[in-house]
């Protein structure tokens, strides 16, 4: 199995932190999202410990929560000890009303609004990650408005092309994200920052992408950062005191896929971070790291129910389910790879090439094509694995489909943490 909370019991049956996949769906209904807790924790654990191995505690993971943002989510890994990063206004006021402390988020985004900024600092956000050098001006006025000094770090651009889908890339110079170094126009907005009276500059960011299988571009960015960092403290005189390194480890999606355990990440960087300190003659900065989808992705599965298998003969076979591209809309974004299997059949051979089809309208409406699963018939459970990242923090409600349920489980017991939306919800605002 692809991540350690699957397995299959007596029966025959997928399981998921030890509860029979084929009862949550009868018992909740599908689609249906499943998050092991157990999981989520223990990849928390993980980085956690890494940060104590590798940096003796003196830095933080902190939980990217684009990848599956909730209240509870939010109660956990903060329970686990890691700061969470917000996005958008939503992310920040989900967190708020969770009750993460204002000082615990770090708050990114390429255009926040002013009315965002304005939430941000009347809750004490404790890293306001600034995208541009004009945004300093807009967190300078909200600031002094409010009469208090913000903490603010830049996002930097590093120039890092790191092997990714193209979408999820964000490291090279042509990205809409972040403020690009190689133009000098990072050392100008560290200025910038450094003469505003109501913020205060705390650190600098970089972010190279998502789902990245190679150690290698993380290792080039920190040694690209720190130079950054060095080259601050010797033309400004400022000692700042952290360096966020981002997020981007990739998970198994297929059993093929050669993930690196985050140990061996950190381990990587770790060295080389202490080898380029040491060569600068810097003392070490605090460490952040920003994971979102290797903390709860290969937590989460999807379970759906079989509708109508259509063989087009010579052509290909559909496989109809209950979901679609409304609540995972990443194979139709990026081809995403994804391992499906019949849950209740979940022992058999998976000999049957299937493509599974979602129920919108449109014809690009696919989970996964030329997939091998067990012999699919209508009524029986199909599962997705690794669908814990990104899929209900992207799910819509294109053609009116109200979004599934979220239930977590835990050592053999599940509950709901996001309840199902019903039609009227659908309804709640049209006029
Ligand atoms: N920090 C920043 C600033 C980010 O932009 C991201 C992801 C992360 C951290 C977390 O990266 P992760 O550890 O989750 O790879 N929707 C796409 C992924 C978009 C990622 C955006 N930024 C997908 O479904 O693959």
């Amino acid at each position: 199995m692809i991540s350690p909370c699957l397995d299959l019991n007596e029966k025959g049956h997928l399981t998921i932190s030890g509860c029979d996949t084929v009862e949550l769906a009868k018992q909740y209904g599908t689609p249906l999202y499943v998050m092991s807790e157990d999981q989520v924790r223990q990849a928390c654990r993980s980085y956690v410990s890494s940060f104590q191995r590798f940096y003796g505690g003196h830095g933080k993971p902190i939980y990217a929560s684009k990848a599956f943002s909730c209240k509870e989510i939010y109660r956990i890994v903060l329970s686990e000890g890691l700061d969470v990063e917000v996005v958008s206004g939503g992310e920040l006021y989900t967190a708020l009303q969770a009750g993460v402390p204002g000082e615990r988020i770090h708050f990114q985004g390429n255009n926040k609004s002013i009315k965002e900024l304005a939430l941000a600092i009347e809750n004490g956000v404790g890293d306001i990650v600034a995208d541009h050098l004009e945004e300093l001006d807009l967190i300078q006025a909200a600031a002094k408005e409010r009469g208090v000094v913000a903490p603010v770090s830049l996002r930097i651009t590093p120039g890092i092309d790191a092997h990714t889908h193209q979408f999820i890339r964000t490291g090279q110079i042509d990205s809409k994200f972040g403020i690009d170094l190689q133009s000098g126009a990072a050392m100008e907005a560290v200025k910038h920052a450094l003469s505003l009276e109501n913020v205060k500059l705390t650190g600098l960011h970089c972010h190279i992408g998502s789902q990245i299988l190679e150690k290698e571009p993380f290792v080039h960015a920190a040694q690209v950062m720190l130079d950054l960092y060095h080259q601050v403290k010797v033309e400004t005189g400022a000692a700042l005191d952290h360096l966020n390194l981002g997020g981007g480890f990739g998970i198994h999606y297929k059993e093929e896929d050669q993930a690196i355990p985050y140990e061996a990440y950190m381990e990587a960087v770790s060295a080389a971070v202490h080898q380029k300190c040491g060569e600068l003659g810097l003392a070490l900065p605090r460490i952040f790291i920003e994971p979102g989808r290797s903390i709860v992705g290969e937590a989460g599965i999807t379970l759906y129910t079989v509708g109508y298998v259509k063989d087009i003969p010579g052509v290909r076979t559909y496989v109809d389910i209950d979901g679609g591209m409304f609540e995972n809309p990443r194979y139709a974004l990026y081809q995403s790879d994804y391992t499906c299997l019949i849950a209740n059949k979940a022992s058999q051979p998976a000999d049957f090439v299937a493509t599974i089809a979602g129920k919108c309208c449109e014809s690009g409406d696919l989970i996964q094509e030329h997939t091998k699963i067990q012999t699919p018939q209508a009524g029986d459970i199909l599962a997705v694995l690794s669908t814990g990242a990104y899929n209900y923090s992207m799910a819509s409600n294109y053609n009116r489909n109200p979004r599934p349920a979220c239930v977590m489980v835990r050592e053999g017991t599940s509950r709901v943490i996001i309840k199902g939306e019903t039609y009227e919800d659908l309804v709640r605002n049209d006029l």
